[in-house]
């Protein structure tokens, strides 16, 4: 594409999500507006089959195991897709290298680890924000956009949930994200949980008190080796938080579970107010509902989201969006954040969002150990222990 900017971005974790970004890098072509043309140039994986796997594209000039090699300002760009204990280091390194990068959340495995990361990161040069794509599907800036215009009045309720179900199936072996010294303590809200507080925590909803249920559902698992391992991580989670507002203070449920029954990877909100009230599914990724009152009568009606998310693309407007376009959108926003073109536009997570999320998760940790309602302490580096967990149900 002439007239865009090369920029060249390397991975560092070649797994599941290092693959997705080459996939959205090939794609990058359907994005209208643009002021860039990241090229996947170096990968970086301590596993060497790993790394096979890109050598199928074409631009990738560099296969590493060591990820400093890619701080030498080889590349412009890093994402960063490796365990949550590795968080900390890789991107206390990289910031201090001043190489911008999107790492993947949660950032760390505490608040202590988050809070390190901010620091150093606001120490460097380095444009960073943390992955979370789902608010990217169009029909969720649909309702953001309903929110933001104040369309639902005072706010009644709110739920925001993401949901898996495949470690129902307990035969799955072990891996790093079912185990606490690679996961943290916080376990599935690790994984799931910034993917349901980046909308609220952007719509000015920073909880001040939280009640959780954290469940342990599944102790042992095989260990891929014919034996058996210890799954010792906190599978679901409910929190029931408070959020004040001057119009009045209303409970948000944050819910991220590993089982969910029947849920593949589902992400869904529902907010209702005192005027409106919307509601969006990605088990129905077409469908957006909104309430209105109209003559008196409280309406909830249907209309289909197309297309269009954050970023225009070329995909005709009628089309359907899925996964991978939410990644790509979240690049998008990425670049275009970094660039200073965003605008009013919806933008990714910020590290100080990761941050608050785990004061969150902290505040949950402590709930289930009472079995009460805490307040979430701003500005903790509370380490977690093996202790912190002593409350889960199921343990
Ligand atoms: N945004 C999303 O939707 C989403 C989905 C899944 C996972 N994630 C996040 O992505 C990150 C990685 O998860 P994943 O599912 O891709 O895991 P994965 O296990 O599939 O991949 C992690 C990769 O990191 C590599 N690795 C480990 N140590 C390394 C090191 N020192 N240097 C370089 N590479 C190293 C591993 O060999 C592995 O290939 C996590 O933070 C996770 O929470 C995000």
């Amino acid at each position: 594409m002439t007239g865009r900017e090369p920029v060249r971005v390397g991975v560092i974790g070649a797994g599941l999500m290092g693959k997705e970004l080459a996939g959205a890098m090939g794609r990058w072509s359907a994005l209208e507006t643009s002021a860039v043309e990241p090229v996947l140039t170096a990968v970086c994986d301590v596993n060497p089959s790993a790394l096979d796997w890109f050598r199928r594209v074409s631009t990738v000039q560099t296969l590493t195991d060591d990820y400093r090699q890619l701080l030498d300002g080889s590349v412009d760009v890093l994402y960063v897709a490796v365990p949550h204990h590795l968080h900390e280091k890789v991107y206390l390194d990289i910031a201090q290298a001043g190489v911008d990068f999107l790492g993947e959340k949660p950032f760390g495995v505490d608040p202590g680890a988050s809070a390190a990361i901010n620091e150093g990161v606001a120490a460097s040069t380095a444009f960073v924000r943390c992955s979370s794509e789902m608010p990217f599907y169009p029909g969720v800036q649909q309702a953001i956009s309903f929110l933001r215009q104040g369309r639902a009045g005072r706010i009644i309720e709110a739920n925001f949930a993401f949901l898996h179900s495949s470690d129902l199936n307990v035969d799955k072996p072990i891996n790093w994200k079912r185990q606490t010294q690679y996961c943290g303590q916080i376990g599935v809200m690790g994984d799931l949980g910034m993917h349901v507080t980046h909308v609220p925590l952007r719509l000015g909803w920073t909880p001040t008190t939280v009640f959780a249920q954290l469940q342990e559902l599944v102790a042992t698992r095989p260990d891929g080796r014919g034996g058996t391992a210890v799954a010792d991580t906190i599978e679901n989670a409910t929190l029931s938080t408070i959020v004040a507002e001057p119009n009045g203070d209303f409970p948000l449920t944050l819910e991220t579970k590993r089982i969910a029954p029947g849920e593949m990877n589902t992400w869904r909100m529902r907010v209702v107010g005192m005027q409106g009230g919307v509601e969006y599914s990605t088990r129905y990724p077409q469908t957006l509902n909104t309430m209105t009152i109209r003559d008196g009568q409280q309406v909830w009606e249907e209309r289909m989201a197309g297309s269009q998310s954050a970023q225009p693309t070329i995909t005709g407007p009628i089309f359907e969006f899925g996964f991978t376009d939410a990644l790509l959108q979240m690049w998008a926003a990425y670049f275009a954040e970094r660039n200073g073109t965003l605008g009013e536009a919806f933008g990714c997570a910020t590290p100080t969002e990761a941050l608050i999320s785990h004061e969150l998760f902290d505040a949950a940790l402590r709930s289930s150990q009472t079995r009460q309602a805490v307040p979430l302490t701003p500005g903790t580096r509370r380490r977690h222990q093996p202790a912190d967990v002593a409350g889960v149900i199921g343990r």
